[in-house]
């Protein structure tokens, strides 16, 4: 373990020298103690064994998917933030990365002055956080494997993401779109004995079915025209480690073929090539649609349904998690709020209400979205049914006349018709279809 006396425990991951050195070269008279990685899974072994401050990660780096460790800190390590940096100035790469949870992005080279603004802004991010934390307490626990769920059907998941770990079978992770399908097979990863070697994304859908198979397994120099030299595949990127196959339904009956042949025979047969070789790579897929419908359609084929689905794991959709919501609405709250440099803003009864009866289509993307909204507009103070999406403000109506006394569902419908009109009194009135003066007796009441 490293000593702490020093202003905060770095760590450089970078396949360049040149670069780790320059780094190095700023941050340690500056304070810093300063580790390096030249790849993803040295990188892993170090964070395994050490607490950093900071990790300032290349987003492409050997033995991952672009941006791999960038996710895995800010998804399971709460108490680290991460600067990105990049060889090439791109406004998507920017975006990937904050989107992936970077505190910052740098592209080389790396001036000095601002490096050391985004390592000071990322440790100050990490202290405001760690008071937001205990200025609110009871509000959750951290997620187990960055996953927030008390509920009894997101412990079911959970228990079953440490049964998936802990064994090398194949998981095929079920649920509706934004539900956190990739987020449980990152769990299922990390958790597992793998994690120090590679976790690779692929997503089926977004890859040309001719395309696939060449990313898939690799090819040999002059398999076709423009194979100018042998290439691996993901599989063999992914060897020691876990493939995460998204959308696993959107590859074609012959695709299906080949990946049941790499499940039963454990090897791989590149593009172009006489002879497979061995892969020794945990496979674990996913779908948004239901496993079963899928093999009765025969978009799926069966044999292959059935050596995908060794471990189920089916995500419930975030309406069935019940007060997970609130649990969720809170961490994100803190989440973006620390990101921001913003006061954790609270949410009033009514929103919170509001949030619980709305039924969530896209699930925890989209309750994502909506505090991340919430917390760029709402400076600090309270969030309140106003300021909701329109959608939720009508379910705050709805849930509240299941569960709550007449008259307080009549103040609840006049406020919100009051704020929707900006307090407009006379307009209020008209809308509620009653005059001022019962309005205003009304209020009195209340
Ligand atoms: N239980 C959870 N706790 C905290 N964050 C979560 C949880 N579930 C999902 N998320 C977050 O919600 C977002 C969506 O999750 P993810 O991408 O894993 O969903 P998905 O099921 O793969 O979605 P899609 O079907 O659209 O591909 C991510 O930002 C993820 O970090
Ligand atoms: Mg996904």
């Amino acid at each position: 373990m490293a000593s702490r006396d020093a202003k905060g425990l770095i760590l450089v991951a970078d396949d360049g020298p040149a670069t780790v050195e320059a780094l190095r070269r700023e941050l340690a008279p500056a304070g810093y103690r300063v580790f390096s990685a030249a790849s993803v899974p040295d990188a892993l072994k170090l964070l395994a064994a050490t607490r950093f401050d900071v990790v300032i990660a290349n987003v492409r780096l050997p033995g991952a998917n672009d941006l791999e460790l960038v996710r895995h800190v800010c998804e399971n390590l709460d108490e680290t933030e991460v600067v990105a940096t990049t060889n090439y100035a791109t406004v998507d790469g920017a975006v990937q990365a904050i989107k992936a949870g970077a505190f910052d992005y740098l592209v080389k080279p790396i001036a000095g002055d601002r490096l050391l603004a985004a390592v000071e802004g990322a440790i100050e991010a990490l202290r405001l956080r760690k008071s937001a934390g205990r200025a609110d307490p009871g509000k959750g626990s951290p997620g187990t494997y960055g996953l927030w769920g008390d509920s009894p059907a997101m412990q079911e998941v959970i228990r079953a993401i440490g049964k998936a770990a802990s064994i090398s079978a194949t998981v095929l992770v079920s649920g509706e779109s934004g539900t956190g399908k990739e987020l449980v097979a990152r769990a299922i990863h990390y958790g597992s004995a793998r994690a120090s070697a590679p976790f690779v994304a692929v997503n089926c859908g977004a890859i040309p079915e001719t395309l696939l198979e060449s990313e898939l397994f690799g090819y040999v120099k002059g398999a076709f025209t423009g194979a100018s030299e042998t290439r691996a595949g993901f599989f063999q990127t992914a060897d020691g480690g876990t493939i995460f196959l998204d959308e696993i339904s959107e590859t074609s009956p012959s695709m299906q073929v080949k990946l049941l042949r790499v499940l039963q025979e454990k090897e791989i047969c590149m593009v172009g090539a006489t002879r497979s070789r061995r892969v020794d790579v945990r496979v674990v897929t996913s779908t948004n649609r239901d496993p079963q419908t899928l093999v009765a359609k025969a978009v799926l084929r069966e044999d292959l349904f059935y050596r995908l689905n060794v471990i189920a794991v089916a995500i419930p959709p975030l309406r069935e998690r019940g007060d997970d919501i609130l649990l969720l609405a809170h961490h994100f709250a803190r989440k973006f709020a620390a990101e921001f440099g913003k006061a954790v803003p609270q949410l009033s009864e009514a929103a919170l209400r509001a949030l619980r009866a709305h039924t969530w289509p896209g699930n925890v993307r989209e309750l994502e979205n909506v505090i991340q909204r919430l917390v760029v507009m709402c400076e600090g103070g309270t969030i309140e049914v106003r300021d909701l999406p329109a959608l939720m403000r009508f379910s705050a109506l709805r849930e509240s006349t299941v569960t709550r006394p007449l008259v307080e569902i009549e103040l609840d419908y006049i406020r919100s018709v009051l704020s929707s009109v900006e307090g407009n009194r006379s307009q209020a009135a008209r809308i509620l279809g009653i005059d001022r003066k019962t309005l205003r007796e009304k209020l009195k009441f209340h």
